[in-house]
């Protein structure tokens, strides 16, 4: 069975669906991680990329990832890179280069094959992102869209940062948080937008155990009703 949670950064997707996997015994594969690993990549060879070098560069490089204790690693070309993806750097660019059709066609064919590798060994997964109700799972037996407001976001993800003693700017990560939305929902390809069939969680007012439980909950109950 696969799990869909998408919606705009810094929502809790992430926190969420490592939680709800722990607690259903799924995989939980963050696909955000995957365009941040082939923006590392294109960074490394240069900052001023055009749409065609990062065709190039994503046509060649190998994204791999693995699970070692319930964590997904990204993989590059071989080489763990986890540690290296979540900073302003690859923030600044991720949206740009995740709007280009031949990095979105790459790891979407690379989401379905991990998903339906797990779902062949009798797995569930609950799988994170922009397009994953929409496009890369459609058929997602529960989805979920999260959404706060671009405030709470950007003063979560500051708290996070102070919390693993890292520098912050909360008016930085503001524009970035805003940035990156409008980038994500204006691109031509596999836009951010909010599945049809998707259940709505505003987490403005949700502590996280509640986002949790709300998914788990809600997942059961269809499992329940034969739903899925
Ligand atoms: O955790 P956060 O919401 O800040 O971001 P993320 O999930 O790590 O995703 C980083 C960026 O990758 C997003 O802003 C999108 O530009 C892109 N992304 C995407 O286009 N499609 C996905 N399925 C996942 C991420």
């Amino acid at each position: 069975m696969i799990i869909a949670l998408d919606g705009p950064a810094g929502a809790g997707k992430t926190s969420t669906a490592r939680a709800v996997a722990k607690g259903l015994g799924y995989f939980y594969m963050d696909t955000g991680a995957m365009y941040r690993a082939i923006t590392l990549a294109v960074l490394n060879e240069s900052e001023s990329y055009s749409e065609v070098d990062a065709a190039r560069i994503s046509d060649a490089v190998s994204v791999d990832v693995r699970y070692i204790q319930e964590q997904m690693l990204v993989l590059l070309n071989g080489e763990d890179v986890t540690e290296l993806l979540r900073t302003p750097w690859i923030n600044k660019h991720v949206s740009t280069v995740s709007s280009f059709k031949a990095v979105r066609e790459k790891l979407v064919d690379i989401q379905r094959s991990v998903a339906r590798h797990m779902i062949d060994e009798g797995y569930g997964v609950v799988v994170d992102g922009r397009d994953i109700g929409t496009v890369v799972f459609p058929e997602a037996a529960c989805k979920f869209f999260m959404i706060a407001s671009p405030e709470v976001r950007a003063q979560r993800r500051y708290d996070e940062l102070l919390g693993q003693g890292k520098p912050a700017d909360y008016d930085e990560i503001l524009q970035n948080v805003n940035d990156r939305d409008a980038i994500d929902s204006g691109r031509d390809v596999a836009p951010l937008r909010q599945a049809d069939d998707a259940l709505v969680l505003d987490t403005s007012t949700m502590s996280f155990k509640e986002q949790v439980s709300q998914v788990i909950n809600t997942v059961l109950e269809r499992q329940e009703q034969h739903d899925v």
